[in-house]
């Protein structure tokens, strides 16, 4: 089979590439970039991500002569361009002109120039410079034969979240307007009845800075959002420049995986694919697991279409306190992994390894020691695996199950004067997510807008923020067949964050068929046993714990040490033709044994049955049904794998017929004949998609 196109970016086959920052190089070691990124595969660079003050040297001077140079010299080279519309650092000129573009922290420090994205998100100046500099380079390389993508900014929130400087609370108080449209609707929303904290006129209401003791929680919560689409209107101000002036082309942002401060269900509507960088620790052993649930989400954002492997290490970074290097093949490892996850491209932070700056330490495709490394031979030997994977370009992967996240739902748990701090939403995700991945099964994320029919099992670690919309539609979605898991602390306020009254889960109630009396959470360093009512088995509950009464549902399992022993800890209801089950505890590690009940009565199985352990599985499907199995050990030792259906591992060009054998870090990807679909399976349309 020949490689397909990339639907991405119109390069052929799949992307490799990265960050390559030429203006940190004389030009005459250009010459032997392209030379050496023809040597390796590279198809795609991206060029131009820190380049503001050479583009632009001051107000009224551009410099386009070098970027000139550099693309017609990489498109001589075949190799195609992700052009950086440069506007994460803006040059010194810019701010001593305009020194109020700085942001300022919440204790009203102004942070300084020297560093990078040392801006306010809502300073005009900032972003009429920022639309400026890129209309000049959409209007100058629209028509370039190497542009293949945009690239808009960088990371967006990665130094700088929120600025609560006047422009900023200027921009608030707008924000506050259109969104609540009186200051009566938003002294009701925020419930500033409590404490005198009530407001004649949006004038009088400034961002939440530091204060002598807890802010107002919806104040913060409104904040959250505000922050989140401040920095959207940034972006969609670039976007629109690109729109207007350089049509056709696709435009993207890099997304920094599963960020909490922007709300990426929305930022993803305004992107033409999605983009992520990922910097999994090569001294975390399970590392691997946390990088496949945010390859799952960004694959979730525009509905299981390619997205890209915009940045990631080829070894050590620069940034923890201690930086690991990968070892001999995880890094070939872990980058196919982002592929077995529906990515169409692996790029890297950076192509040729700096000699100054805080970054010098940070690994690069092509090291300090140059092409005698290791590095650049672990370079070398992924390009050509990808040239031997072409053909995956364009199909897609697509989960089992699907997990509900819901931004607004995260700030709200996380905020101030909870009754345990402990409930964070990565902590209560990720004990569920390694669960299922330990099972082989592969979930979708989406967003509680989005249509969960096309699956036939829904969790949701956490729901602590729900109004009554998204309670229908998930009664709706068991009324209907469906089966949902959901965790402790949830169905508790509505959008404004005001508990729903008369007993948690609220909205909720009737679906579950139990009511929260009170919540119970267990001290740092204690547990509290939980038996299954069936086998017995006894789980640890840490961290939270809840008295439920029942009210209809079944006890799947209950507190068997403790203030609340005897008392349901974990519930069934039967609702329409589906089931609902409610966990009143947070069981950490011990959470799978409790999901395998609702796995098995929705009839959600490992996409590969008897997987060794440490051993992932997953399938990419073509148009024409083709799958290609992954196949990645992450284990320390060798494994054998025996598969149901024969075909031929991409990797060797060998076929297999009963099962591969995998090596230490090793794996195989394996294009198997189309296979029907199990009724397991969701639909070909998933929900985000439709969403957007
Ligand atoms: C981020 C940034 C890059 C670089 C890398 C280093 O992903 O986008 O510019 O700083 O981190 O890991």
């Amino acid at each position: 089979m020949t490689a397909r196109m990339n639907a991405l970016t119109r390069v052929s086959g799949l992307l490799y590439g990265g960050d390559w920052n030429p203006e940190q190089w004389p030009e005459e070691v250009w010459a032997e970039d392209v030379k050496l990124m023809a040597e390796a595969g590279v198809n795609l660079v991206t060029v131009g991500v820190f380049s503001w003050a050479r583009l632009q040297p001051a107000a009224d001077v551009w410099d386009f002569g070098w970027l000139d140079r550099l693309l017609d010299l990489v498109h001589g080279h075949g190799i195609a361009v992700d052009l950086a519309t440069a506007t994460a650092s803006p040059p010194a000129w810019l701010v001593r002109a305009h020194p109020e573009l700085l942001p300022v922290t919440a204790d009203g420090v102004r942070l300084e120039f020297g560093s990078r994205q040392h801006y306010c998100p809502s300073s005009a100046v900032y972003r009429a410079a920022a639309a400026r500099l890129t209309r000049a380079l959409a209007e100058r390389y629209r028509d370039h034969p190497a542009l293949a993508l945009w690239h808009i900014h960088n990371e967006y929130g990665d130094h700088v979240q929120e600025c609560f400087c006047p422009a900023s609370a200027a921009d608030f108080r707008r924000w506050l307007r259109e969104r609540h449209g009186t200051v009566e609707e938003l002294n009701r929303s925020w419930g500033t009845a409590f404490w005198s904290q009530r407001y004649g006129s949006f004038d009088e209401i400034e961002p939440p800075r530091t204060a002598p003791g807890p802010v107002n929680p919806t104040q913060l919560l409104d904040w959250r959002r505000f922050c989140s689409d401040a920095l959207l209107a940034l972006h969609r101000t670039e976007k629109a420049v690109l729109d207007e002036v350089s049509p056709g082309v696709p435009v993207t942002t890099n997304f920094m995986s599963m960020l909490k401060s922007l709300d990426y269900w929305e930022w993803s509507r305004h992107e033409d694919l999605v983009s992520d960088d990922a910097y999994p620790d090569p001294a975390d052993p399970r590392a691997h697991v946390n990088a496949a649930m945010n390859y799952d989400l960004m694959r979730s954002l525009k509905g299981g279409k390619p997205w890209l492997l915009m940045e990631q290490a080829p070894s050590a970074v620069s940034w923890r306190p201690v930086n690991l290097p990968k070892r001999p093949g995880l890094y070939r490892l872990w980058s196919l992994q982002a592929l077995a996850r529906g990515a169409d491209g692996i790029l890297h932070f950076q192509w040729r390894a700096s000699v100054a700056g805080a970054e010098k330490f940070h690994s690069a495709m092509l090291p300090h020691r140059g092409t005698a490394s290791r590095g650049w031979r672990e370079t070398v030997r992924f390009g050509a695996d990808l040239r031997r994977l072409g053909e995956l370009a364009g199909t897609r992967m697509r989960g089992q199950a699907a997990v509900l996240l819901d931004w607004d739902s995260w700030w709200a748990l996380e905020l101030d004067d909870h009754p345990s701090a402990r409930m964070r939403w990565p902590d209560l995700l990720r004990p569920w997510y390694a669960a299922l991945h330990d099972r082989g099964v592969t979930v979708d994320f989406v967003p509680p807008t989005g249509a969960f029919d096309g699956y036939r099992l829904l969790l949701a670690p956490n729901l602590y923020l729900l109004d009554t919309a998204t309670a229908d539609r998930l009664t709706a979605f068991v009324t209907a067949g469906g089966h949902l898991v959901c965790g402790p602390f949830s169905g508790i306020s509505d959008r404004h964050d005001h508990i729903h009254p008369g007993g948690h889960p609220g909205p909720l109630r009737p679906l579950f068929g139990v009511v929260v009396d009170e919540h119970w959470p267990i001290p740092d360093g204690a547990a509290t046993a939980v038996r299954l009512d069936q086998g017995g088995a006894e789980l640890r509950a840490e961290h939270w714990s809840e008295w439920i009464d029942t009210e209809g549902a079944e006890t799947v399992a209950r507190y068997a040490s403790g203030e609340l022993a005897g008392l349901p800890a974990v519930t069934r209801h039967r609702h329409g033709t589906g089931s609902a089950w409610y966990l009143g505890c947070h069981l950490g590690a011990d959470v799978g044994r409790v999901l395998d009940l609702p796995l098995a009565e929705a009839g959600v199985a490992a996409e590969v049955a008897d997987l060794p352990t440490g051993v992932e599985a997953t399938r990419r499907r073509a148009e024409d049904g083709t799958g290609y199995l992954f196949l990645l050990n992450h284990g320390s030792a060798a494994c054998r794998v025996t598969l149901g259906e024969p075909g031929t591992d991409l990797l060797t060009g060998t076929d297999v017929a009963e099962g591969v054998t995998l090596a230490p870090l090793g794996a195989a990807v394996v294009r198997v004949r189309p296979v029907p679909r199990t009724s397991a399976s969701p639909s070909p349309s998933t929900p985000a998609e439709e969403r957007a």
